[in-house]
């Protein structure tokens, strides 16, 4: 058995269903099989900044009921990149050397970072300058960490889209009204991708694929030539104007997507007089209960982290592929943002239904 170690755990950039399930796994795994420590880090890199570093210790029975829970008792953040941190004065500080201090103060032997790929190309910066002993788990409601085929919260979030454009459809059809559901996944499009399908939804627009408002209201009159006289659109968040204009909420130091729903409401109306509505669906699509499968990979995800742990495979993340879970360089895994394919089988598949892409 390996010798005895410390290891570290934090959640890092926005919450989403899965998280809680990982905590558990890899303490169960770190305790149980090998008999290590496990330490909680508090909202991310920032529990490694406070003096004394914030951690909790966590044991089987502390964790054992986390499995559905969604958010992560840890805490996370998505803001403040510890080499440009936002000081109260308006500064930027280079605050590494202290995520790097409080590591050695916690006397850590790893550390095991739950993030999307920006989150993980920080953690991985602060390793290799602080001899930090890092493993990856890719979690990403967005899903487009690149070589992982899934990231943990992306099917909750699936799973919430899809039942809301199931819920939709009633109300369009009894009022022969557009619906038009508004989701996350920043600059990919695969929860709108997904969800679209899952749904029948009769149009799926996302920021891969440019797209005519012509061409959408020339669907929907075609399917009211036929007689079907509403229509469900689902709309990711980054798709843009037709002129190419990025619609985000409010004035904001960080960009918040959001807009673009009610953008193609309007368009819509205007140019073929239907009826329209907007549903946009925000933070629910990261909260609640993880759904199995999300459960299933948070639990093969968490045990295989702390298995290369055990063999001192530092540098990689755990990731899914052809049925399996391996590990990639954690490098290699930022380097390739996963956007939507143009060529993708699901948009194959999108077409194939009869579904309008706007292009
Ligand atoms: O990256 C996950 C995500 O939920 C995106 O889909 C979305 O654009 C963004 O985070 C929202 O971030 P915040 O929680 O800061 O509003």
């Amino acid at each position: 058995m390996p010798e005895r170690k410390r290891i570290g755990i934090l959640t890092s950039g926005g919450d989403c269903a899965g998280l809680n399930a990982v905590i558990r796994a890899v303490t169960h795994c770190a305790v149980d099989s090998y008999g290590w420590e496990v330490l909680g880090i508090c909202k991310a890199t920032h529990g490694l900044m406070s003096r004394p570093p914030e951690a909790i210790p966590l044991d089987i029975t502390q964790v054992d009921r986390l499995l559905t829970m969604g958010g992560t008792i840890l805490g996370t953040t998505n803001k403040g990149d510890p080499f440009a941190f936002p000081m109260s004065n308006g500064e930027l500080r280079d605050r590494s050397q202290e995520i790097i201090a409080g590591y050695q103060q916690l006397d850590l032997d790893a550390l095991i970072g739950i993030g999307g790929d920006g989150s993980l190309a920080i953690l991985r910066k602060l390793a290799q300058q602080g001899g930090i002993n890092l493993v990856g788990i890719p979690k990403t409601i967005d899903n487009d960490v690149g070589i992982t085929e899934r990231s943990i919260g992306f099917d909750t979030a699936v799973n919430i889209a899809t039942e809301a454009i199931d819920r939709l459809h009633f109300t369009a059809a009894s009022h022969s009204r557009v619906m038009i559901l508004e989701v996350m996944g920043r600059d990919a499009g695969h929860i709108a991708l997904n969800a679209g399908i899952a749904g029948g939804a009769n149009m799926i627009m996302i920021p891969e694929i440019p797209y005519k408002i012509e061409n959408i209201c020339d669907h929907i009159k075609k399917r009211q030539a036929r007689g079907q006289d509403y229509s469900i659109a689902v709309v990711s968040e980054a798709v843009c104007t037709e002129a190419g204009e990025v619609l985000e909420q409010g004035h904001f130091a960080d960009c918040r997507l959001g807009g673009i729903g009610q953008y193609l409401a309007e368009q819509i109306t205007q140019k073929s007089g239907a009826e329209t509505r907007v549903t946009v669906l925000g933070h629910t699509q990261r909260g609640g209960i993880s759904s199995p499968l999300d459960r299933i990979l948070a639990s093969a995800f968490g045990v295989a982290a702390v298995e290369l742990i055990a063999q001192e495979k530092y540098d990689h993340m755990v990731a899914w592929h052809d049925r399996q879970v391996t590990s990639v360089p954690i490098a290699d895994a930022i380097k390739d943002y996963r956007a939507v394919n143009p060529e993708d089988t699901l948009v194959k598949t999108a077409r194939g239904l009869g579904i309008c892409l706007g292009d």
